[in-house]
């Protein structure tokens, strides 16, 4: 039994309660609160296992949490004396389990706010690393110049600080290099997966599958995923993820209205359909869903589950399956939604 570690993953808005069912899985985790954007826990189990978490964002070592943060700039200075104070000795520990650390670590900051004070994000960063700087020897650089990252996340006159316990963020899959736009974080297809209850053996479908986020990540969980795109661009992209993912699936040029499919011959479908502002729809986006609802009701066996990300969920709709579920999301400064249809 290693000793008590308190975490703080953080997460999308939105799909904070798919990460806390995520984390409450593990071994030895005890979840203590679901906040905005975050889910913290006590944690006595192996750190190695947090890094498979697919749904957060990043995972971090809870360091503490600061009160009575002042809005205006002499909150700046607070700051950095709060950073000051900051202990690092168990956190590193359950790093160095994980991964070597130099002796002399390069370290950055993150930060993000909610609630209005009258400085930014730059300079909580400056602010919180001028701190870190007088109590460690250890040197300042931005992200991708760092081996250890310290985040802190303030809400209102609360701020949570954690150290991050992997090298990079576990959101950012080494697998993702081809992009096109609209691609999907990966976490936000993770938890759509866990959404729909994909179990390894399951066959998946992504009709409209980009470059291949939803269909990777439900490969990786052991689904036989299988999709297509009427983009050929899409689908080279979809090829090279999977490639370096280290999974095969069954891809397609086709036009989603017409799935060269047999009925009732999957058990899931995932997806993220186009909409307006995020990837061209050269028709009426209407029409488009209408159709390719009929056809994914088509090809879905009659006990099947969907899960669909859209901003127009007004326009989805299946006869056979009642809508379950809608969970708004924050992604790319907008406000999509994942909606689910179960025949349960
Ligand atoms: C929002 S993107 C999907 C992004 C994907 N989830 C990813 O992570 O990359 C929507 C995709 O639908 C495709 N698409 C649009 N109309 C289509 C149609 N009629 N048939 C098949 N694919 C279509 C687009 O080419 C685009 O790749």
């Amino acid at each position: 039994m290693n000793d008590m570690m308190e975490l703080m993953a953080v997460t999308t808005r939105g799909l904070e309660n798919v990460s806390a069912d995520e984390m409450g899985r593990i071994a030895g985790l005890n979840l203590s609160q679901v906040a905005y954007r975050r889910v913290h826990a006590a944690f006595s189990g192996e750190p190695a296992d947090l890094l498979d978490l697919r749904t957060v964002d990043d995972i971090f070592l809870h360091l503490a949490a600061w009160e009575d943060l002042i809005p205006q700039r002499a909150g700046l200075a607070q700051l950095t004396e709060l950073a000051g104070t900051l202990a690092f000795t168990e956190a590193l520990g359950a790093v160095a389990r994980v991964r070597p650390l130099g002796a002399e670590p390069v370290f950055s900051v993150t930060a993000n706010f909610v609630g209005k004070r009258k400085y930014n994000a730059d300079e909580i960063k400056e602010a919180v690393a001028a701190g870190v700087g007088d109590r460690t020897s250890w040197r300042y650089a931005a992200e991708n110049e760092s081996d250890l990252n310290l985040r802190v996340f303030i809400e209102h006159d609360r701020a949570d600080v954690g150290l991050r316990l992997a090298a990079a963020s576990l959101g950012r899959r080494a697998y993702r290099q081809a992009n096109l736009p609209g691609s999907l974080k990966p976490p936000v297809a993770a938890a759509m997966l866990r959404m729909a209850g994909v179990l390894p053996g399951d066959s998946l479908l992504d009709p409209f599958c980009g470059a291949g986020t939803i269909l990777i990540e439900a490969a990786l969980a052991g689904a036989d995923a299988r999709g297509g795109d009427n983009d050929p661009l899409a689908l080279t992209a979809a090829r090279e993820n999977a490639a370096r993912a280290g999974v095969s699936l069954t891809l397609e040029e086709w036009d989603s209205r017409h799935l060269p499919l047999e009925g009732r011959s999957v058990a899931r479908v995932v997806t993220n359909l186009p909409w307006g502002r995020q990837v061209e729809v050269d028709e009426g986006t209407a029409a488009l869903y209408r159709q390719a609802c009929a056809e994914i009701d088509r090809v879905l066996t009659s006990n099947g589950e969907i899960v669909i990300l859209t901003d127009q969920p007004d326009l989805l709709a299946f006869p056979r399956h009642p809508v379950v579920t809608r969970t708004e999301i924050s992604l790319f400064g907008q406000t999509p939604v994942i909606s689910q249809f179960s025949v349960r």
